[in-house]
């Protein structure tokens, strides 16, 4: 720090110090808008120099990651506002491809009628940002990873099958993203610091060199739909350090680096690829995710305060992903797969809490961490500005046990769902529904009627499943119970390839079979044919292959599940079959948020009011889902589980995650 302030006061025209130190005194500091820009806008961020200036002025960016589409909208100005407080400059976010277009060629930035779209207010984040005295730094992708869907990308591309490749300058993928960046751009182009918006910084791709295409007109194409579209603001690369300039274009981008340890190391190596040039790191990571059946990750305060210290005192700026991770809501946990093939053999899936350790806990609560942030921010950055008042926590609270007393089985739902035929297996995006995009997320049933089975007839499913499969005989479920994470090596998940299993042990005749395929999330890096359901290969049984069957299209769609009126009071839980259930939750006076604990049903997701809240199963590590009190309303408030397996009674609250220990 003392070595910094020399260069801060010699770069100050003696009369600008002065009136700072007169009109700045203590208690009546700057606020960072009036610090940068109160002489006017007339540059953005440079980097002719090792440090960044903006408009003339250095400036360290303290970023933290937060993304609007992981936070209810409501949350927001909570969210920034304690961000702020803890002396960051700056928030930095990811774009949802996947998200604002969510049919092809149909757009959602808010009320744009898709399930997500009270997230999308895109402006309204930036906006909300700069109103709470913020920086803004986005990251595009159009590839995102974030341990989200498909890498943010939307599934309808996949339906030009084998001749498009992702994050390559290939036509048709380039097609798709021109589309798109002609929409978002010009969008983001009006919020730009020059502008006079907030965003100061845009990244092109992520982590660009773990694909190892090294495709240099990839790079140079998504820049120049950028700069076509208006954007003027500095473009910046982010991959490891030890990657080198593979994922890189440095005459066209500042890299930045990605990393958790070893800081000067990686500091170092960043330097020596671009000397002279202001370092920065994109991805602090502040914690870590958790994936279905293995152990809950959490990065120590110490191991945090650590390279966070060694970062700030380089001194480099640095983002700090995450600073608050929010939840994977809906559908929309990604997956990695650790085999980076195309098969997806290693698939290993994401949890629906994205809390990731954060600083600020998933439900926006301090922890540690946010108080170390807070300190040594204030003891490195050389700029002092004025901050909020660090802001009241929102108390989660209990809400009495909801008795589950109205079901929706399994064969009725179908018959509302959208459907279509094949004569041979199609995957879940291939299926002509959603005006010609596919089935995105949730379940595809494929039904075949009229089946004669003799006695113990063997089914079997070429190839693995993608991602699991429930198996009924005329509406029985006859493949096993889903319920550990060792239960993911038997009969019916990803691990099993060209697997089989024994339909019946009597003669059956007009037999109706249903393979209903869940798909658990599209890996967000490292494999690209991401098709979900059933189609590497035939269904046989007793070595017959199987054809003209019905799918059907169980998307959990808000407005679908609200107009659901079929339902009939719960008179036993051993139907050995998935259901809908359904409950009431009475609310008096304003909803508060709160903890669905799920762990004494088996395998499912929570719908609320319509909403699909997230996925559960028993297996955890995490055994609640966060409630946040948005999605509530003063009254009575739908409650709905669709059960895979076993049911509880009631579904029951608490007030902070539970996590069980593998
Ligand atoms: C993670 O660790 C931090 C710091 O030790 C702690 O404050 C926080 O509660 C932990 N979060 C979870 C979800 O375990
Ligand atoms: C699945 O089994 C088939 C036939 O035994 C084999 O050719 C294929 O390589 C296997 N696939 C995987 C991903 O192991």
């Amino acid at each position: 720090m003392l070595t910094r302030i020399p260069v801060i006061y010699m770069m100050m025209p003696s009369v600008l110090l002065l009136c700072l130190l007169v009109s700045f005194s203590l208690g009546d500091l700057p606020t960072n808008y009036e610090y940068y820009t109160s002489d006017g806008i007339s540059s953005g961020l440079s980097t002719d120099q090792p440090t960044f200036y903006l408009n003339g002025k250095e400036i360290y960016i303290y970023s933290g990651a937060i993304h609007y589409f992981r936070v209810p909208r409501a949350y927001w100005r909570d969210r920034l506002r304690k961000l702020r407080a803890a002396g960051f400059n700056t928030v930095e976010t990811y774009i949802a491809w996947n998200l604002h277009e969510y049919q092809s060629g149909v757009y959602d930035f808010g009320n744009g009628g898709s399930d997500m779209e009270d997230f999308l207010h895109l402006e309204e984040f930036i906006q909300t940002a700069q109103d709470e005295d913020l920086f803004v730094i986005i990251r595009s992708g159009p590839f995102i990873c974030a341990e989200f869907e498909f890498g943010g990308f939307p599934s309808f591309i996949l339906r030009d099958g084998q001749d498009l490749w992702v994050r390559t300058d290939n036509e048709l993928y380039m097609n798709y993203v021109t589309r798109w960046y002609n929409v978002l751009m010009p969008i983001l182009a009006q919020h730009q610091f020059t502008k006079g918006g907030p965003i100061i910084m845009l990244q092109v791709e992520n982590e660009y060199a773990i694909t190892g295409y090294k495709d240099h007109n990839y790079l140079w194409h998504l820049r120049q739909l950028m700069l076509d579209n208006g954007i003027v603001e500095l473009l910046v690369t982010a991959d490891n350090p030890w990657k080198g300039t593979d994922g890189a274009y440095p005459e066209y981008f500042l890299m930045t680096g990605n990393f958790d340890s070893d800081a000067q190391t990686n500091l170092d190596t960043l330097k020596s690829l671009q000397p002279n040039k202001p370092i920065m790191v994109m991805e602090y990571w502040s914690g870590w995710f958790d994936y279905w059946g293995q152990q809950h990750q959490n990065k120590t305060a110490d191991q945090f305060k650590e390279v966070y210290e060694a970062i700030l005192s380089y001194p480099a700026s640095v983002n700090m992903y995450m600073f608050i991770g929010g939840t994977n809501f809906y559908f929309l946990s990604g997956a990695q797969n650790l085999a980076y093939d195309d098969l997806n053999t290693k698939f290993t899936p994401m949890t629906t809490s994205y809390d990731y350790g954060a600083p600020l806990a998933e439900n926006g609560a301090y922890t540690d961490k946010y108080w170390i942030a807070q300190e040594l921010i204030a003891k490195y950055n050389p700029i002092q500005t004025k901050l909020p008042a660090v802001p009241d926590e929102i108390k989660p609270i209990y809400y009495p046990w909801v008795t589950l007393d109205k079901q929706i089985t399994l064969d009725t739902l179908l018959i509302h769902a959208l459907s279509d035929t094949s004569s041979n297996l199609i995957s879940m995006e291939n299926m002509n529904i959603n005006g010609g995009s596919g089935q995105s997320y949730g379940y595809v049933v494929y039904r075949k009627t009229g089946l004669t089975l003799s006695a113990n007839s063997v089914l079997k499913i070429e190839g693995r499943v993608c991602d699991t499969v429930i198996v009924l005989v005329n509406g029985v479920r006859v493949s096993p119970i889903l319920e550990t994470s060792s239960d993911l090596n038997n009969f019916g998940t990803w691990r099993t390839n060209d697997s089989t299993l024994i339909l019946n042990t009597v003669d059956l005749t007009d037999v109706t079979v249903d393979l209903l395929v869940e798909n658990w999330g599209r890996v967000n890096v490292g494999a690209y044919r991401q098709y979900k359901g059933l189609w590497e290969g035939n269904v046989l049984i007793n070595g017959n292959i199987i054809s003209d069957w019905t799918l059907y299209a169980l998307e959990f769609k808000k407005s679908w599940t609200n107009s659901l009126t079929d339902w009939t009071s719960v008179t036993s839980r051993d139907i050995n079959q998935p259901v809908l259930y359904k409950g009431t939750l009475s609310i008096t006076g304003t909803p508060g948020d709160s903890y669905v604990y799920m762990e004494e049903f088996t395998k499912g997701i929570v719908i609320i009011n319509g909403f699909v809240l997230g996925r559960y199963t028993k297996m955890g590590p995490q055994q609640t889902l966060y409630l946040p009190a948005p999605l509530l309303k003063e009254g009575d408030n739908d409650i709905m589980i669709f059960e895979h397996y076993q049911p509880a009674e009631q579904v029951k609250f608490v007030i902070e995650h539970v996590y069980t220990n593998h």
